[in-house]
């Protein structure tokens, strides 16, 4: 092994299959002979040069890596400069970078990473130094353009229709009338409130109710729809997207308006709705903010996203190696009777810094549920368990791998 090494890293929220992608840059590096570094806690620590060798694990380490939920190699919410509001800080990674004689970056992130990804590509233009950098796409809020899906959506999306599944069958047991308030992370978008239409099998199975941010909320149909299933069913199960915006456009909860990675952090929404609720039909409701839980529960992730989260790596260091400069592994979906995906170069210029919202089409015309045409789209990626190692007390085996630094 004489070539130079790739360096790879994680950046953003983590999600359930995250360490799918990781795995496979590591195992196609392995296969092509290649040494390959990773940055601890994204670009934060590749700001201060803290990498590790992945070379020093061990194979059965690798094979491990992807039942495990979280980021491995630690991540940061650190965005990037443009070259022209802090030269110094791209001359200081030009430092690591040549220390460690690295041409190649792999950055696997959402749409803020992705956006700092673009930046590298005129790395060699700004500091005369030869960088190749692909983009990996990750983010549970699937709000990244120019991919079908993004890896770590299915997986959340999974977990959110069962939960909601499973609580109708709660909520029917109970003999007094129930409201059941779940809220979905997402940011301003509502691909993972919108995810757990998928947990009803017949018309008026809970979700009875599904709140987007792309949606304008009308309070007066929202109690009215309330009303109507708690008389038709006894209860009422509805689902909100944390982003969920009054008629003035802004969040209708902010949980941390001054986040320090550049967004406010968002949270709050489903007890927000419970007063309301309270107020105006006098009635309690059950709230659960589901937060982490929703992108941390790879005991439930899709076979679908585990397995194309790991295409995404493997291509990433392919394209690399090849030559591909400034893209990202993006989706293309073929759509036949069972859906198949293609990875596809799309430039990292087009899709950084942007969030795609769910279009009109998906989202049904009384603006509180959506339509079948969003089913279809999200039912193939949820298809198949991806199974994890249980240990001896019955729980998710997620011991970390103690990666060597350099
Ligand atoms: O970007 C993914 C995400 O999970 C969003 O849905 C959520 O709003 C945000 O991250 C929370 O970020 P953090 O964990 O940094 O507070």
């Amino acid at each position: 092994m004489t070539a130079s090494p790739l360096l790879y890293l994680q950046s953003g929220g983590p999600t359930a299959v995250l360490n799918a992608s990781a795995q496979g840059v590591i195992e196609a590096a392995r296969r092509l002979d290649l040494p390959l570094y990773a940055a601890r806690d994204g670009l934060a620590g590749l700001v201060k040069g803290e990498l590790v060798d992945t070379t020093r694990a061990t194979d059965a380490e690798i094979a491990r890596l992807s039942t495990l939920p979280g980021a491995s190699f630690g991540v940061s919410r650190h965005m990037l400069p443009t070259w022209e509001e802090a030269p110094q800080e791209w001359l200081a990674l030009r430092d690591v970078l040549e220390r460690h004689d690295i041409h190649h970056l792999l950055i696997n992130g959402g749409n803020g990473s992705i956006g700092c990804a673009a930046r590298f590509v005129e790395f060699e233009q700004h500091t005369g130094y030869p960088l190749r950098v692909i983009g990996i796409p990750k983010t549970i809020d699937n709000d990244l353009v120019g991919t079908d899906f993004s890896p770590g959506f299915p997986s959340a999306a999974r977990f959110l229709a069962t939960q909601m599944r499973e609580v109708a069958v709660d909520m029917a047991s109970m003999a007094q009338r129930r409201i059941f308030i779940m809220e979905t992370m997402g940011r301003h978008t509502g691909w993972l409130a919108a995810s757990t239409a998928a947990a009803a099998q017949y018309a008026g199975d809970a979700p009875q109710l599904i709140l987007l941010p792309e949606a304008t909320f009308d309070a007066e149909r929202f109690l009215r729809k309330v009303r109507q299933s708690l008389d038709e069913h006894g209860h009422c199960a509805i689902a909100v997207a944390e982003g969920l915006e009054g008629a003035d456009g802004r969040p209708l909860a902010e949980f941390r308006p001054d986040a320090t990675y550049g967004h406010e952090q968002l949270g709050g929404v489903g007890t927000w709705l419970a007063g309301l609720v309270k107020r105006e039909l006098g009635m309690t409701s059950h709230v659960a903010q589901v937060d982490c839980l929703q992108r941390a529960a790879r005991h439930l992730a899709s076979a679908v996203d585990l397995r194309l989260a790991h295409q995404a790596g493997s291509t990433a260091v392919e394209w690399a190696v090849n030559g591909k400069q400034g893209v990202m592994t993006a989706f293309a979906r073929r759509a036949t009777d069972t859906p198949s995906w293609e990875v596809e170069p799309v430039p990292l210029a087009s899709i950084g810094d942007r969030e795609r919202r769910m279009p009109a089409e998906f989202i049904d015309a009384d603006n509180l549920w959506v339509t079948p045409a969003y089913l279809d789209y999200l039912r193939p990626l949820l298809a198949g368990p991806a199974a994890v190692p249980w240990d001896k007390d019955g729980l998710p085996d997620c011991r970390a791998i103690d990666w060597v630094s350099i």
